[in-house]
């Protein structure tokens, strides 16, 4: 049977580079791609070693023989609904350049809402030069804490996973960044090996219901089981995180969570549950609750 039209690769030998990159964006529009000039721009420049400004340079500059070969590989992939930040093997968040492997999430960018969130939280209580403790329970490729310290400069910092090779992912990117020294990276459970008091604990946890996970778009699917799968009901991780909480942010600090779609009201009952107050949610660019802040409940007088 023949290939699809939309799947095929264009030639692109003896192309210059712009020529390339209309080529493309061209095949991956045509494919349903969401963003076709963008991820084009990212693999040609990925297969170049060059970055946006120089790609604008050397526009009229052709192809030769193994950038073309190696270019078609790539893109063969992105048709294929491989995430482009798989194929590079980095993604940015929060204006950080991160690494990205087969164990770790793809950070999303709704994720910088925790940021923002974990950010007004530590500005209510004074400066953020402060010296400050932060955790970052199951931390992937590491997108929450190294936001958290690039933003916090004389915070000390701890992120936790299950996955080991997600921790080296996370522990060479911040190295990379220059917070290799402020930042730890602990395998365990979530929060079970870590001795408060902090001023943060934040934590994107996985949350996607463990039926849901076949159906989902086939590029959530190239991200790892581990860093998807919330249980039942999306909210077991909320469970153990919520149970470590209070221990981990004491009477001062904040605890700060990533919520599914729909999840809000459901983790603020598991948190009033577990002994923490939470406040409002905070909602992403769409408008919908994505962080939710808390403190330890107080008793009433
Ligand atoms: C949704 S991903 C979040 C990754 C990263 N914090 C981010 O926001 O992009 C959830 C992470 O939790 C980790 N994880 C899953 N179960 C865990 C557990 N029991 N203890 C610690 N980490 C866990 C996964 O390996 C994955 O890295």
């Amino acid at each position: 049977m023949a290939e699809p039209a939309s799947l095929h690769v264009p030639p692109l030998r003896a192309m210059t580079i712009a020529a390339v990159r209309r080529e493309l964006s061209h095949a991956f529009r045509s494919a349903g791609l969401d963003s076709p000039e963008l991820d084009a721009r990212l693999l040609v420049g990925h297969a170049l070693g060059l970055d946006h400004t120089a790609l604008v340079v050397v526009a009229d500059r052709p192809l030769d023989e193994s950038q073309a070969i190696t270019l078609a590989a790539l893109a063969a992939r992105r048709l294929a609904r491989e995430p482009v930040a798989r194929i590079v093997g980095s993604k940015e968040f929060w204006g950080l350049n991160l690494r990205i492997a087969d164990a770790t999430l793809v950070p999303r960018p709704e994720t910088e809402t925790v940021v923002e969130a974990a950010l007004a939280a530590i500005d209510d209580g004074g400066s953020r030069t402060r010296s400050l403790r932060v955790a970052d329970l199951g931390t992937g490729s590491g997108a929450l804490l190294l936001a958290l310290l690039s933003e916090l400069p004389n915070a000390v910092g701890v992120g936790t996973d299950v996955s080991l090779p997600a921790l080296q992912t996370a522990r060479a990117s911040a190295k990379e960044l220059g917070l290799g020294s402020r930042a730890m990276f602990v395998n365990c459970d979530f929060g079970k090996a870590l001795a408060g008091d902090f001023d943060l604990v934040v934590s994107n946890p996985p949350y996607i219901v463990s039926g849901e996970i076949a159906a989902l778009p086939e590029e959530v699917r190239h991200d790892p089981r581990l860093a998807l799968d919330g249980g039942a009901d999306g909210l077991v991780c909320y469970r153990t995180i919520a149970a470590d909480a209070g221990r981990l942010i004491g009477l001062a600090g904040h605890f700060v969570v990533e919520l599914g779609y729909g999840q809000d009201a459901a983790v603020a009952a598991l948190m009033k549950a577990a002994g923490l107050e939470p406040m409002r949610a905070r909602a992403d660019l769409a408008g919908i609750p994505r962080a939710l802040t808390a403190r330890v409940a107080t008793m009433p007088p």
